[in-house]
């Protein structure tokens, strides 16, 4: 095979220098199937890694970041995939401590491989991948604790992020209030365009400190960590639903344990790293197939050309993406399915 295109991080003096660079295939991290990449995508994890924020790409040697990946299978040594199928990986090592999604060829275990769902694309997979797997799982868990559109409204911070704005969506169509938080006010018209029915903006959420305020949320997303997850629990109903997912603003938390204990709050963690077992992994993706497909993907995602992966990997510090950002690796047309 001819030498392919891949996006590699490496670690030199300490610091992270990321280049495109062509590899051979064994170049890459062993694995039983040979996976032709049409898509990856951007999280935040990426980030971090392309710039050396926290420790989560390993240091030893290089490796090809995206946690994320879609495409057909090339060659299978494992009985349960074959050439041609089409496939979609999320997490595990994937991007971190194992070649990832951004190169044109990946060699993967197949207990990581998630067979494409009858009803998305390989596109569509990538607009939904590791940001829409847990949005759908945070959604799976609250209703699984007993939250229901008729117990009042569901707030999402960090709600024109990846993992934020599709949330928004799912939990819009499955039939909840939806009430965005977010920093971008001018994002006020895309957050409704997605199902949000109200915007609170960041300072205003911020502004009332009481440990038990006004409850407004029956069940909640927390993308953010920090002092938001400690105003989300604050404004919590009785009885109320909090999955925490993200630290965008960091991993410590400062709060006090009175609205948890006094409004009988369930908090529900979040983690669709390996930790979320195949099968549970599975019947999410079917989900995210059927009935949380979101309605507005296609507003959501936006493609890149993997050339511009680098340069956008910045816009993930300031906050300033919207929503999901899928890079185009080896194909710029959804493939089939
Ligand atoms: N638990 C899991 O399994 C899991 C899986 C995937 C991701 N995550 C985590 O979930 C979080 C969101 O991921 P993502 O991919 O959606 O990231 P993202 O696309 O970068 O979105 C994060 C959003 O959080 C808000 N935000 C960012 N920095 C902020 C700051 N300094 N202060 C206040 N708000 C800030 C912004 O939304 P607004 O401007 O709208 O406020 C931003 O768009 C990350 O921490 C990520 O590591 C966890």
């Amino acid at each position: 095979m001819a030498p392919f295109k891949a996006f590699r991080v490496h670690t030199i003096d300490g610091k992270p220098v990321c280049r495109f660079e062509k590899l051979a295939m064994d170049d890459l991290d062993p694995g039983a199937v040979v996976i032709k990449i049409a898509y990856s995508a951007i999280t935040y994890k990426d980030a971090m890694a392309a710039r050396g924020v926290g420790k989560n790409v390993r240091t030893d040697r290089p490796c090809v970041t995206g946690v994320d990946l879609s495409g057909e299978v090339v060659s299978s040594q494992d009985p349960r995939f074959a050439a041609g199928d089409l496939v979609a990986v999320t997490n595990y090592k994937l991007g971190n401590d194992h070649d990832g999604g951004y190169a044109e060829y990946a060699r993967v275990p197949g207990d990581w491989i998630v067979s494409l769902p009858a009803g998305l694309s390989l596109y569509e997979a990538m607009g939904l991948g590791t940001s829409g797997l847990t949005a759908a799982l945070a959604l799976d868990r609250v209703e699984a604790a007993g939250l229901t559109p008729a117990a009042g409204a569901v707030g999402i911070t960090g709600a024109t992020g990846g993992v934020g704005s599709l949330a928004v969506n799912m939990f819009a169509q499955r039939g909840y209030k939806v009430i965005a938080i977010s920093g971008k006010r001018e994002q006020e018209g895309f957050l409704r365009s997605i199902g949000a029915q109200s915007i609170i903006g960041r300072e205003e959420f911020l502004a009332d400190r009481a440990s038990l305020a006004k409850p407004l949320f029956a069940g909640a997303l927390d993308n953010v960590g920090g002092v938001y997850l400690d105003r989300l629990a604050a404004k919590m109903q009785p009885c109320g639903k909090l999955a925490v997912a993200g630290m965008a603003v960091g991993a410590e938390v400062t709060t006090t344990v009175l609205p948890l204990i006094l409004r009988s709050i369930d908090i529900l963690g979040i983690n669709v790293s390996r930790q979320l077992q195949m099968k549970e992994r599975r019947r999410l993706w079917e989900r995210m197939a059927t009935d949380l497909k979101p309605k507005n993907l296609a507003e959501i995602s936006r493609a890149i050309p993997f050339e511009d992966l680098d340069k956008t990997m910045d816009k993930f510090f300031d906050a300033s993406t919207v929503g999901r950002v899928v890079v185009e690796v080896g194909s710029k047309a959804p493939v089939r399915g």
